[in-house]
């Protein structure tokens, strides 16, 4: 292997980089040699090779993106993401039924050793608790279907659509790696914590300034940036993570694991 950390001669597609963390994303990649073409409700400024504008919530917006997709695609950055004031059923399109429309309508059009990175979040780390729901959601044949699922659930299920969306992206990142792996195809996920970009202000009125205060101040004690997180995106994209499928990446200082061994403290949320 030559440098495993570099793009050159790979074509990128990547959702979400007009701003945050996407647009932090398409400078690395192309820093790193890749071509790399963008989706996005916004145009896009900087280095993109070419900009389509399309509504990832919406199946013929996708559609017709897809239509001007040209040749191979090696590596598939699904970061364009609402918050959960949007209304659930539009989080559930943008978040998780446009990424794997667009995913699974790319598949053939995928080398082996190509890659699809997804941004899905911290809000998403309750998955083990649905994970029954989630895999009938999975067992949904497209985009329609998928929609026809959600709407059938109870409000306690889907709540404002932002973390059961996350949980889904991340069920979905470990469920198609078994598959995909076999066709040359890895598939992984990074679960970022709180990122101080243009969605932040949303997420404080959706969540509580109290809840991400928390999120951020039982760890490192601040906000991230979204170049703290677009270098994880990059390397999950690489050849270099050739042998790694199915994986949830916590880009979160630390929050996922001190959750996971108990160490945080829920009295800072009351009240
Ligand atoms: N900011 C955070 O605290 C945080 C934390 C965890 C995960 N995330 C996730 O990170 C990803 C990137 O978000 P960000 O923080 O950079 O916010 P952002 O708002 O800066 O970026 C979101 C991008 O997605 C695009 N987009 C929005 N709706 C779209 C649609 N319907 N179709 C196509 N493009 C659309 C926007 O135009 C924008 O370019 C999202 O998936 C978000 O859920 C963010």
């Amino acid at each position: 292997m030559s440098d495993p950390f570099r793009y050159d001669g790979r074509r990128v597609l990547l959702t979400g980089g007009s701003s945050g963390v996407g647009a932090a994303t398409v400078r690395l990649l192309t820093d790193a040699g890749a071509e790399v073409h963008v989706i996005d409700v916004k145009p896009v400024e900087g280095p993109a090779a070419s900009f389509i504008e399309a509504d990832m919530g919406d199946l013929a917006s996708v559609d017709a993106a897809l239509a001007k997709v040209e040749g191979p695609i090696h590596g598939l950055f699904n970061i364009a993401g609402i918050p959960g004031t949007r209304g659930a059923s539009s989080v559930m399109k943008v978040n998780f039924l446009g990424l794997r429309h667009l995913t699974e309508s790319l598949l053939d059009r995928m080398p082996e050793g190509s890659a699809v990175v997804n941004v899905a979040s911290i809000a998403g780390g309750g998955w083990p608790g649905h994970l029954t729901q989630i895999q009938e959601l999975l067992a949904t044949d497209g985009f329609a279907n998928g929609l026809a699922w959600c709407e059938a659930q109870s409000e306690d299920l889907i709540g404002d659509g932002y973390g059961f969306s996350k949980e889904c992206v991340q069920v979905y990142t470990m469920q198609r790696a078994k598959e995909l792996i076999q066709r040359g195809i890895r598939i992984n996920s990074i679960c970022p914590g709180p990122i101080e970009t243009g969605i932040m202000p949303e997420f404080k009125a959706s969540m509580g300034v109290k809840t991400i205060e928390w999120t951020v101040n039982e760890v490192i004690g601040r906000l991230s940036q979204p170049e703290e997180h677009a270098p994880a995106l990059v390397f999950l994209g690489s050849p270099g993570a050739s042998y790694i499928s199915g994986h949830n990446l916590a880009t979160d200082a630390g929050f996922t694991g001190a959750m996971t061994t108990g160490q945080i403290d829920f009295s800072g949320l009351a009240g």
